[in-house]
């Protein structure tokens, strides 16, 4: 279903003094905002701890990363069940951090994809071009490949239920951010490209953006009728400047009504 969500990717940041500060302002926080969906990505030794924190609360736990294997002789990685074990409802697939630092290639994620779904959990995943492929006129062509290998090989049926974030990543932590025009070509172009086999499905795919969505920029992105929310990353980490954008995306929220 098509919903307005506000996440926040924490990354590699935090401590437990500051998670648990940061859980108890946004649950206090987001009882304001009955119409948005807000989901955390704590790093993997805080999630039973946020999951503890977060009871009798409207927000989600999601994880950073998976292995997709049930179990086996796989040191340092993390499976499905452990996360589902965990309370974890949302993971993050295919985000350009693991895609350029931990050199994940695009079968992999479409792996990953697959496992989260067979989980029953809601894979959220990443797309987004470089700078250099920007330039290059080939937004489109790199996003409709990152798509289409995950459509290979998990099939059109799999994006149902499923989250895309369009992170673009000369976006990513750079304090530059698409305009709300070009966040809404590639959205709208994401939209276009399903619709095109299953108009429904593709009206029911909630596509977030991601890329220094900060409080200042937020209501503007959420304007556009193809963005459902965001992927936040920095500005995820302070609770005042989180719970402002989740306040704009809210906004939005009523005035469609
Ligand atoms: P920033 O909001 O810090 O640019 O990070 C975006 C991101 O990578 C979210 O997954």
């Amino acid at each position: 279903m098509r919903k307005k969500i506000i996440a926040g990717n924490w990354k590699m940041h935090g401590n437990r003094a500051e998670v648990r500060t940061l859980i108890t302002e946004l649950k206090q926080g987001v009882t304001a905002f009955p119409k948005i969906e807000m989901i955390v990505f704590p790093s993997f030794v805080f999630l039973a701890e946020v999951q503890a924190l977060l009871q009798n609360s409207a927000i989600f736990l999601g994880a950073q990363n998976i292995y997709p294997a049930k179990s086996g002789a796989f040191t340092g990685e993390i499976s499905t069940e452990m996360l589902v074990e965990t309370g974890c409802k949302y993971v993050l697939v295919g985000h350009s951090e693991r895609r350029s630092i931990l050199r994940e290639p695009l079968d992999f994620i479409a792996k990953k994809f697959k496992a989260v779904l067979q989980a029953g959990m809601c894979p959220v995943l990443c797309v987004g071009e470089t700078q250099e492929e920007r330039e290059k006129n080939m937004t489109e062509k790199v996003i409709d490949h990152q798509l289409q290998t995950v459509m290979d090989f998990c099939g059109l049926d799999a994006f149902r239920e499923v989250i895309i974030a369009y992170e673009p990543v000369w976006a990513i932590g750079t304090g530059l951010t698409a305009t709300p025009e070009q966040a809404q070509q590639v959205h709208q172009f994401i939209r276009t490209l399903f619709a095109k086999q299953d108009v429904e499905l593709a009206q029911n795919l909630s596509l977030l953006y991601g890329g220094s969505v900060k409080a200042d920029n937020a209501a503007s992105l959420f304007a556009m009728p193809d963005v459902d929310g965001a992927l936040v990353g920095g500005a995820s980490l302070i609770a005042k400047d989180f719970l402002a954008i989740a306040k704009a995306a809210e906004q939005v929220s009523s005035v469609l009504c």
